[in-house]
């Protein structure tokens, strides 16, 4: 791993690992960001609708606010594709309660980048940053079920299937059943990233 790390994952920004790096988004990135949130294929199983120009450029101005370690509100990180020198998705972590403390995560890649294993990469590195900088005991997120592409990932980089929950939101005038997954710090492993990067064929 080339970023700075203690024993439970990274501690510093940016966090360069393979051909990506994470760090915070600038309002720079609107380009970028547009390609991907403006898209309806992103927006498939998430709660939003696919975003406006105004939608993003909002988003990007409220992110300059955000102090890591504020509880509630998403911190996100732009993942940056460093061959094309573009951002090719977001990665959010939202804590969720200071006393456990637990934390949630959140993802979007754009689809021109989709299947070569580059959001399996950002999301463990997310992680890495939730339990080494961020000292989180327990991180966790719902998926939709038929979205398998998210919860594919999520079993890759080794977070446990805690529970599907049937017909338990409303989304998009739709009941929809969700997948419990959830990872504890002490189950986090620095090496699945490699181990991700050496079974995925060059592309
Ligand atoms: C979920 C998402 C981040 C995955 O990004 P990605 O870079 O494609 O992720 P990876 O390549 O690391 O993994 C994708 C998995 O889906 C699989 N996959 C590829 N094509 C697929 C298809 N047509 N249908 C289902 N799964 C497919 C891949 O094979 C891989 O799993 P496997 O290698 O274990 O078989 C991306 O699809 C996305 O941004 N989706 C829209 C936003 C979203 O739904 N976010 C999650 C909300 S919970």
């Amino acid at each position: 791993m080339s970023s700075e790390t203690n024993q439970r994952g990274f501690t510093k920004l940016p966090i360069e690992i393979g051909d990506l790096s994470l760090r915070r988004p600038t309002v720079q990135d609107f380009d970028d960001f547009v390609e991907f949130y403006c898209d309806e294929a992103v927006a498939r199983f998430q709660l939003f609708e696919p975003w406006t120009e105004e939608n993003v450029a909002f988003h990007l101005q409220s992110q300059l606010g955000v102090r890591i370690g504020d509880p509630g509100v998403a911190l996100c990180l732009a993942v940056v594709y460093r061959p094309d020198w573009k951002v090719i998705g977001e990665v959010s972590i939202t804590i969720q309660d200071l006393e456990t403390p637990e934390a949630d995560i959140g993802f979007t890649m754009n689809p021109r980048y989709w299947g070569r294993h580059l959001g399996s990469i950002a999301v463990h590195a997310l992680l890495g940053f939730g339990f080494g900088r961020m000292a989180m005991h327990r991180i966790y997120a719902f998926v939709d079920t038929r979205n398998d592409r998210s919860w594919r990932l999520m079993e890759r980089i080794g977070m446990r299937r805690e529970g599907h929950f049937v017909r338990w939101r409303k989304i998009k005038n739709e009941w929809i059943d969700d997948y419990g997954y959830a990872m504890l710090a002490n189950e986090w492993r620095p090496e699945v990233a490699l181990e991700i990067q050496s079974r995925t064929p060059a592309s």
